[in-house]
């Protein structure tokens, strides 16, 4: 049975909750592998509107089991809080429908101070991060003082886990003029939140190969964009975990192998929030534009999202280090009523023409785009749900950026709702 990776592939945003809520009708299990709240995924279904951020968005749907994995890192109190919402919403959660990997590191009150305190204190370190302590987090799992879930099962054990964090922390946190950490009330925090954890934690590895022997069909969900991948991204200005498809086995505990079909989620313009670098960047009325017809602000802080073309070079660069294999097109319905559309083909470097991203800093804030014209289309795609329904200029759209990008369109999408898609090649097909 084939088992599909689904990543951002430009800078995040790009409608991954909704495909990967659309293609977990196929799946069986639905498995999150990296970052952690910063995420921000809205489903639309039948009207409903359902916002996730640390679950998998396959949760929605009955019958199928969630798994978040070690890659992941995870604020016990915002899991619990999701969970409620979630709920309410008439949302089925269970001990059987969801799973937390034992060796999961957690995101701490203290995480999300040092983020915050980091941003707003330093103009020359900021990053435009989500304030959720995602960084800080990532850094104590490598620094090796970070408490995972399993942690919170033991007392004893836990206390020592503290105590190797706070040797770290109190140091930094006296350099940046922060309190000392409060030892006895942060262990009494986390002994409160424990049982509500340690409820869903499970050997995830032994419980996804076992799955997968079985033949049952496994989605792994990517959140973020492959430009914010710590190492392929644009450094600094990037988030702090893997992003790429390869952090699928990492991140859950499954082989390589395990990977059949990377779909990358692409969005027909480009976007993205915090500081950085953005190339095909519009600062005038197509971009506002963009923005407003597309909805582009951040579902986690509310930020404006900024808008630019389509870059072809960027969407080619990341299928290449995700090896994708095809795309789901995205918010496609936005780009109609322009005149005329443009996409980035390439960059000029001092004179010098460049056909991909390069990875120096200074490089990247002097790049200059190179355009391609191609003409607009004034009828409506919105809603769209088969070819044959899209202008013939929409589809010569397409077909130009299946070209640029090297890597076909396997799935379209016409609205933020479940079934406003278009299939072209099922990802799962063996
Ligand atoms: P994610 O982080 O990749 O899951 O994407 P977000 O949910 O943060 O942002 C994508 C936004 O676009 C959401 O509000 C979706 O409901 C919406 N969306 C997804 N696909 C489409 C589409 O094809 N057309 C339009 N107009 N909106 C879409
Ligand atoms: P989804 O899954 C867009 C960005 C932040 C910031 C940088 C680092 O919804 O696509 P962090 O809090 O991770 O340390 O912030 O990464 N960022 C995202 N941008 N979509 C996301 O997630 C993002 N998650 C983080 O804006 O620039
Ligand atoms: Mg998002």
């Amino acid at each position: 049975m084939a088992n599909v990776v689904v990543v951002g592939a430009q800078w995040g945003d790009e409608g991954k909750g909704k495909i990967v809520d659309w293609l977990s009708e196929r799946a069986d299990v639905i498995a999150r592998f990296q970052g952690g709240h910063n995420a921000g995924h809205t489903l639309v279904i039948d009207g409903k509107v359902y916002k996730l951020s640390l679950l998998p968005s396959g949760i929605v749907r009955g019958g199928k089991l969630s798994v978040i994995g070690n890659g992941v890192v995870l604020d016990p109190w915002h899991l619990v809080k999701e969970i409620a919402i979630l709920r309410e919403q008439g949302v089925e959660i269970t001990p059987e429908t969801l799973m937390v990997a034992e060796n999961t590191p957690l995101i701490l009150p203290i995480h999300g101070e040092l983020d915050r305190a980091r941003e707003s204190g330093n103009a020359v370190a900021k990053i435009g991060t989500t304030g959720r302590g995602i960084g800080p987090a990532y850094e104590d799992k490598v620094g090796r003082r970070a408490i995972r879930v399993a942690d919170l099962a033991d007392r004893a054990t836990l206390e020592t886990r503290v105590d190797r964090a706070l040797a770290h922390h109190d140091a930094l946190r006296r350099g940046l003029g922060l309190p000392e950490v409060d030892r006895d009330a942060l262990i009494a925090q986390l002994l409160e939140i424990a049982p509500s954890v340690l409820e869903y934690a499970a050997p995830v590895w032994k419980v996804l190969n076992e799955k997968r022997k079985a033949g049952k069909r496994i989605l792994f969900e990517g959140a973020q964009g492959s430009l914010l991948d710590i190492d392929f991204g644009t450094y600094p200005f990037v988030t702090s975990s893997n992003v790429i498809a390869g952090q699928a086995a990492t991140g859950t505990g499954i082989g390589p192998g395990a990977i059949d079909f990377v779909l990358g989620i692409v969005k027909a313009y480009t976007t993205r929030v915090g500081e950085g670098p953005f190339t095909a960047e519009l600062n005038d009325a197509d971009g506002q534009r963009l923005g407003e017809r597309g909805h582009e602000f951040g579902t986690v802080t509310g930020r404006k999202r900024r808008c630019g073309w389509f870059d072809a070079v960027l969407v080619r660069q990341t299928c290449a280090t995700s090896g994708v294999n095809g795309i789901a097109f995205t918010k496609l319905d936005v780009l109609d009523g322009f005149e005329t559309l443009k996409i980035c083909v390439g960059y000029e470097l001092d004179g010098v023409a460049l056909d991909y991203l390069p990875t120096a800093a200074d490089q990247q804030a002097r790049c200059t785009p190179v355009y391609e014209e191609l003409p607009g289309w004034s009828e409506s795609t919105e809603g769209a749900r088969s070819w044959a329904e899209l202008p013939a200029n929409a589809i010569k759209y397409v077909r130009r950026v299946e070209e640029l990008i090297q890597c076909p369109v396997a799935l379209l999408s016409t609205s933020p709702e479940r079934d406003d898609t278009i299939l072209v090649t099922d990802p799962f097909a063996d």
